[in-house]
């Protein structure tokens, strides 16, 4: 056993809500953590939300407002949701944060001192209009390999082959569609190389103290070291919404460095705020601290391979445990937004309570990394016929019986009583040891067993028809049941902590219910309290509201921050045919001496000829990002003299109430003179 348990949940992106398959996550990662802490150990659970990064910044920047602000709203929905499913977390931090920077330096210049870092220049597609480097995410192109048109930088969707974002065809900016272009610059790196010898060793396990991972992802990962380990690229270019790296201006840290130390980060908060000590938890290095991570398939080579090496070069604690587990399907398929299986962890609160997903997930749940299917008929059934059913069922046949007919005391329990209650000792046990290994599911088999076996004792009994002939064997009965749901609820506990706080009240127990003290055994004469319900049926037409209203939720659009003018008053069609627009191609553009708004433009109608327009979008754009471009033209407007010449047309933008322009431009299929309309 260690003197200290460190658990992390993966951070959750702070650029969208948290569904259902992040609580999956949250559920098993809660769990553990309290199934740890009712067996006596000192376990803390560190967590954060992940705010840094390209998507982050251009969401912000889509909706008008600063990433500050968008991390912000993100944080206290995150923070709430959780707290509203009973997530147990210790502290819930951020990764934009002082502790974050602090600890990012402090592990970046660990590691550029003992020469872990390198620097060369990088080939990377540049968007001169919105002025930024693109992630591969942000390019949209045609696939080398099979020319689809409109695909990732990285990866195309028709013929899932991968390939650089530098060899698509016709590249796209992702934020404005303008066209990239290739620019060199400086990144840092990561050679991870040099760590061979000590990844290998973490990753199987035979160090000092052994790594626990799953057989299946230890293979994978030592596979990933025998293809050979590359440099990871850990800077990104200004502008950047995250830390800047210390010494070298103008680059930031990439999210996916910044993001595992937030697990430090929350840590050395968490110490700060309750008086304990920080050292002993990450630069405890080969001390007795346990720093186990639960993280989903999709992020094993960031947490089996970068962070373990970034640990071990600047000398932190690497983790004893990376514990992975599988997708959440619903019905057997991806989470549809347009099934309504998309379901927001808000939007299930809306309908159901917590305690019921939380018990479906943990019952599901074993330390594989199987994806678990959400069904929603078989949660309906299956929350009914175990909780409903079986446990909440035993104690509410007792409870009730004992209160309305027998004063609500408890008897001496009979011979198969004290059997069942040695046998709940024998499960209490055994299911904090099977919790502790993430295997959920077979610990909750326990109480379901435990349960059915006096269920079934209490029905052969049929102490409702005993209590008329012989109310103290009816008592009797009654006790049992009683004494076998207090196991019952122990086992229940770190899965339904609010199920086991309700049956210690009813109970009147001393103490809390926990894997270290022996359950008692209530003597008899001992009062009970006032019956709590524990679980009530499931009722499916909530479930349906549910899928309904995530379909809704699903169509309805981003919440926007900025305004734009009203609509003008309705109007007919035949208001629209007097005025001509035509497709034009803007041939020259240029600057307009004296003036600061205005750009001139030659633009080509094809058969109704060439065309000289003053433009008043100087303010967005320079000469070059129009030459070529399809654009609109209302060409039958009469030409005007102008202080620098006549203007023969208005070319069309989009005007937003800040004063920013966007010219429309009409497609690369459209011919120069095609009419409009
Ligand atoms: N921000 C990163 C993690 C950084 S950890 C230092 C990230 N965020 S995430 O919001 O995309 O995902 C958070 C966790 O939720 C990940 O472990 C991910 O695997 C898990 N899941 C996200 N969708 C999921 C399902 N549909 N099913 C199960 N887990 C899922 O990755
Ligand atoms: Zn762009």
């Amino acid at each position: 056993m260690s003197s200290r348990v460190l658990v992390t949940a993966a951070l959750p992106y702070a650029n969208g809500a948290i569904h259902l398959g992040h609580l999956l996550e949250a559920v098993q990662t809660d769990v553990y953590v309290r199934a740890r802490k009712l067996a006596g150990e000192d376990v803390v659970f560190m967590w954060a939300d992940d705010t840094h990064g390209t998507p982050i910044q251009v969401r912000a920047q889509r909706e008008g407002i600063t990433p500050e602000e968008l991390i912000a709203r993100a944080y206290d929905e995150h923070l709430a949701v959780y707290r509203d499913f009973n997530i147990g977390f210790d502290i819930f931090h951020t990764t934009h944060s002082d502790e974050s920077r602090r600890h990012c330096t402090a592990i970046f210049k660990a590691m550029e001192t003992k020469g872990d870092i390198a620097s060369r220049d990088v080939e990377q597609l540049y968007c001169p209009h919105d002025q930024m480097f693109l992630p591969d995410r942000f390019v949209r192109g045609t696939c080398p390999k099979c020319g689809s048109a409109d695909q990732y930088g990285d990866v195309c969707e028709k013929c899932s082959s991968t390939y650089a974002t530098t060899d698509l065809g016709d590249p796209r900016c992702g934020v404005c569609g303008k066209t990239p272009e290739l620019r060199s610059s400086k990144h840092l790196f990561v050679p991870l190389a040099p760590h061979e010898a000590f990844l290998r060793q973490w990753v199987s396990g035979e160090g000092e103290e052994p790594t626990v991972l799953q057989d299946s992802v230890r293979n994978y990962v030592m596979s990933w070291i025998d293809a050979g380990l590359r440099d990871w690229d850990i800077s990104r270019d200004a502008p950047y919404f995250g830390f800047e790296i210390p010494g070298h201006p103008g680059k930031y840290f990439y999210v996916w460095f910044d993001a595992p130390i937030g697990y430090v980060a929350a840590t050395d908060r968490y110490c700060q705020d309750t008086g304990k000590d920080f050292a002993s938890y990450w630069l405890a290095a080969g001390q007795d601290t346990e720093i186990v991570h639960v993280i989903g398939k999709d992020i094993v080579y960031f947490h089996c391979l970068f962070w373990p090496a970034m640990l071990h070069s600047a000398g932190y604690t690497t983790p004893r445990r990376v514990q992975v587990h599988g997708w959440l399907t619903v019905n057997g398929e991806k989470m549809s937004k347009t099934r309504g299986t998309f379901v927001l962890a808000r939007t299930y609160l809306n309908h159901l309570p917590p305690d019921y997903l939380r018990y479906y997930f943990a019952s599901k749940l074993s330390a594989g990394q199987d994806d678990l299917d959400l069904s929603l008929e078989d949660f309906a059934n299956k929350v009914n016929a175990d909780l409903v059913n079986r446990c909440a069922n035993l104690a509410s046949r007792c409870m009730k019986l004992l209160a309305g007919k027998l004063d609500n005391r408890l008897g001496d329990l009979d011979e198969k009583g004290l059997a069942l209650v040695e046998e709940g000792r024998r499960a209490v046990a055994q299911a904090a040891a099977y919790f502790r290994e993430f295997e959920n599911s077979k610990a909750l088999k326990l109480a379901l067993e435990l349960a059915s076996a006096a269920d079934l004792y209490v029905t052969e009994a049929a102490p409702w028809k005993l209590v008329n002939t012989d109310a103290e064997r009816a008592r009797t009965v009654c006790s049992v049941g009683v004494a076998v749901s207090l196991f019952v609820a122990a086992i229940l506990k770190p899965v339904l902590p609010q199920w086991a706080e309700n049956v210690e009240k009813m109970c009147r127990l001393e103490r809390p219910l926990d894997f270290v003290h022996p359950i008692p055994v209530l003597p008899r004469g001992h009062q009970l309290g006032p019956y709590i319900a524990l679980a009530e049926r499931i009722n499916v037409a909530n479930l349906e509201a549910m899928i309904e209203a995530s379909k809704e939720e699903s169509a309805k659009k981003p919440s926007f921050t900025y305004e734009v003018e009203p609509l003008a008053a309705e109007t007919t069609i035949d208001q629209f045919g007097p005025i001509d627009m035509r497709v034009g191609r803007v041939l020259v553009c240029s600057r307009v001496e004296g003036s600061d708004k205005l750009l001139a433009l030659k633009i080509d109608l094809g058969p109704l000829g060439v065309r000289s327009i003053f433009s008043g979008i100087a303010s967005a754009y320079a000469p070059e990002d129009l030459l070529g471009k399809n654009v609109v033209v209302f060409a039958n407007l009469k030409p005007r003299k102008m202080r620098f010449g006549i203007s023969e047309g208005m070319v069309l933008s989009a005007a937003g109430l800040d004063g920013s322009i966007t010219v429309l431009e009409a497609g690369e299929r459209a011919l120069p003179g095609q009419k409009i309309g």
